[in-house]
């Protein structure tokens, strides 16, 4: 996926790129470097490893310029390793590219190239555009002019930032179905795969869109259309967002900062406007046929979702995950299609908009980063307003959206006279008063869910389960510990245990049941059941229980007694404290999970 940045201002740029660098390290830290422009031409720092490490290895903010570009890697094409880290250079050293995304047809480019002479250091795809950069420039010709008959040849996905010694005072960069932001500050213009590696320096951004490069200077910037060339008319817009949120304020760990934050992001969840709700509702109910789609995380959001819809306003909304769903969704006309993502930028979920919205359908979406693609795409977009989330592992991004899809259900119960029948004032008191009870509760959780993850630390596999609307907060618990953790966790609906998944379970394999609040008594007797049948094969039965009964089961974690919509938000934060102390407890790298990014921006 890959973070890039690109500066050019007064004075040595290295140490601002290193900090720009930084907040998008979420994007990927395989790797990382940067390119600076000098009067003795480009140099190139570069090596694997996190930001911060490479950045005290390799001296990196003492590269000299007021021109550069960096990267932080999460490889698609070559493993990781300091020759495939970017920048590239071309031979002659004077082009030097950053790039996120695939280039399709790099081998091609690449055969073409090394019949002319060419020689790679690197087995990216990435390096095939810095030497078609020197094959097309010549004197006579702009660096421009070579830029755009570069980007001409090149098939598949892309965000570039590219310099050359032959126009130093420019940094040229173009965009194709991978994000790119401008950032306009007093005397510095910068370069960012989104608006978090620059918004502590200007909230004033160009959002670029696909099929578009920009010519950037210092004091100005230009943007046209990669195909033809013609100038396109761009909007400066001012970001608003809250950024309190890029340190860890006395956290250990991002991921501990943004579930201590998840108070603040409901209170803003809870501020969205009615209207905005109100809108998406009604065009819920006038579309005969309605999806909602996310991944990863979002994909079990939105399943909450489809649960939600479906129990408090008898609405079949399906859930589906958006890696899959250019395969089974069909988007027709009559289509009402809901995104949900924190970036606003993973590619699966932006092709399934962007599949509905070419099939004629009717396309809204929930996202937490402002400017990104869904925000400009979907017909109707609900900001979420939650703050940078920085941690790889999703958290507070998905608490905000889950109570606003609680909202939207409201609404919609409402819009369909049901709203007396599901006392949905009970509903909205109670989720008004849920940052106070978080509080609370996660001030009593912090000690007891240490000893739990100590005490458990060692198990290889873990089950998440739960019943009806607890069955996608399972498998979002599961995801959580697998992602941080590296143990395998496997979230599951209890009653779909029986039917092969319980001859794994064992003495040695911790299930971990949410109950639900007894006053549930159907879905409560049936959990109890599920849970008799892992006791019976000897299984440790962990409980997060939001009831008063003690002693059935090996662990408990105690939840506050709420109402029963509002009870699987608890769960969720039990089991997002479940997997960050047993990843602190194995000493993992929380922020930093291996082999992952936060925004997945390929297919
Ligand atoms: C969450 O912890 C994961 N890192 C991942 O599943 C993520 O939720 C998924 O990639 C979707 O991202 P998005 O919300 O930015 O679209
Ligand atoms: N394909 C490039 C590489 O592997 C960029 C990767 C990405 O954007 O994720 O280096």
């Amino acid at each position: 996926m890959c973070g890039i940045v690109g500066i050019i201002g007064e004075g040595e740029v290295a140490p601002l790129l290193v900090k720009c660098l930084s907040r998008l390290e979420y994007r990927g830290y395989d790797s990382c470097g940067l390119a600076t422009l000098n009067s003795v031409g480009i140099e190139i720092r570069k090596d694997i490893g996190p930001v911060e490490v490479v950045a005290s290895r390799q001296n990196l903010d003492l590269a000299h310029g007021s021109t550069g570009i960096a990267h932080t890697r999460w490889a698609t094409h070559g493993g990781v390793s300091r020759e495939n880290a970017h920048p590239h250079f071309s031979c002659d050293r004077s082009f030097a590219v950053v790039h996120n995304g695939i280039i399709s047809n790099h081998h091609i480019l690449r055969a073409q190239l090394e019949e002319l002479g060419h020689h790679f250091s690197s087995t990216t795809d990435t390096e095939v555009f810095s030497h078609l950069l020197e094959e097309e420039w010549r004197p006579g010709i702009s660096v421009e002019e070579s830029f755009v008959h570069a980007l001409r040849r090149l098939e598949g996905t892309f965000a570039i930032a590219m310099i050359s010694a032959h126009d130093p005072k420019r940094i040229f960069c173009a965009r194709e179905k991978s994000p790119l932001t401008l950032g306009i500050a007093a005397g510095a213009n910068i370069v960012g795969s989104d608006v978090n590696a620059f918004l502590s320096y200007t909230r004033q951004a160009v959002l670029l869109d696909d099929g578009e490069y920009a010519v950037v200077s210092k004091n100005d910037f230009r943007v046209k259309e990669i195909a033809t060339g013609k100038s396109r008319e761009k909007q400066i817009v001012q970001i608003e967002w809250n950024i309190e949120g890029s340190e860890k304020a006395g956290h250990a760990h991002y991921m501990e900062k943004e579930i201590w934050e998840q108070p603040e992001v409901i209170r803003r969840a809870m501020e969205v406007s009615q209207q905005e709700i109100v809108s998406l509702a009604r065009l819920i109910v006038e579309a005969p046929r309605k999806l909602l789609i996310g991944v990863g995380t979002t994909y079990y959001v939105a399943l909450f979702g489809q649960y939600l819809l479906a129990s408090l306003a008898g609405e079949f909304a399906p859930a589906l995950s958006s890696d899959e769903a250019a395969n089974l969704a069909l988007p027709d006309p009559d289509t009402l299609l809901l995104a949900i993502s924190q970036s606003g930028e993973t590619f699966d979920t932006l092709q399934g908009l962007r599949m509905a919205k070419a099939a004629g359908a009717r396309s809204a979406a929930i996202v937490n980063v402002p400017g990104s693609s869904m925000t400009r795409e979907a017909d109707l977009v609900i900001r979420q307003n939650s703050g940078p989330e920085i941690c790889v592992i999703s958290t507070k991004a998905a608490m905000a959206q889950m109570v606003l899809l609680t909202r939207l259900a409201i609404e919609l119960a409402y819009l369909k006279g049901r709203g007396r029948e599901i006392q949905a004032f009970k509903i909205i008191d109670e989720l008004d008063r849920l940052p106070e009870i978080f509080e609370t509760m996660l001030k009593d959780l912090q000690q007891r869910v240490r000893r739990l993850a100590l005490q458990y630390k060692d198990k290889r596999n873990w089950f998440f389960l739960g019943r009806g609307i607890y069955t996608p907060v399972a498998y979002e618990c599961a995801l959580k510990m697998k992602e941080v953790t590296y143990l395998h966790a496997e979230g599951m609906s209890a009653g779909f245990l029986k039917h092969g998944t319980l001859s794994l379970i064992d003495p040695e394999t911790p299930s971990i049941f949410l109950m639900p609040p007894m006053e549930e008594k159907a879905l409560y007797d049936l959990t109890m059941g599920s849970l008799e049948e892992v006791r019976a094969r000897s299984g440790p039965v962990i409980a997060f229980n939001p009831n008063e009964e003690r002693g059935k089961f090996d662990e408990e974690l105690s939840l506050p007694k709420v109402s029963p919509w509002v009870a699987p938000l608890l769960h969720l934060v039990a089991g997002q404290l479940m997997a960050y102390e047993t990843a602190v407890a194995l000493e993992r790298d929380v922020d930093r999970p291996r082999s992952l990014a936060k925004s997945v921006t390929v297919a």
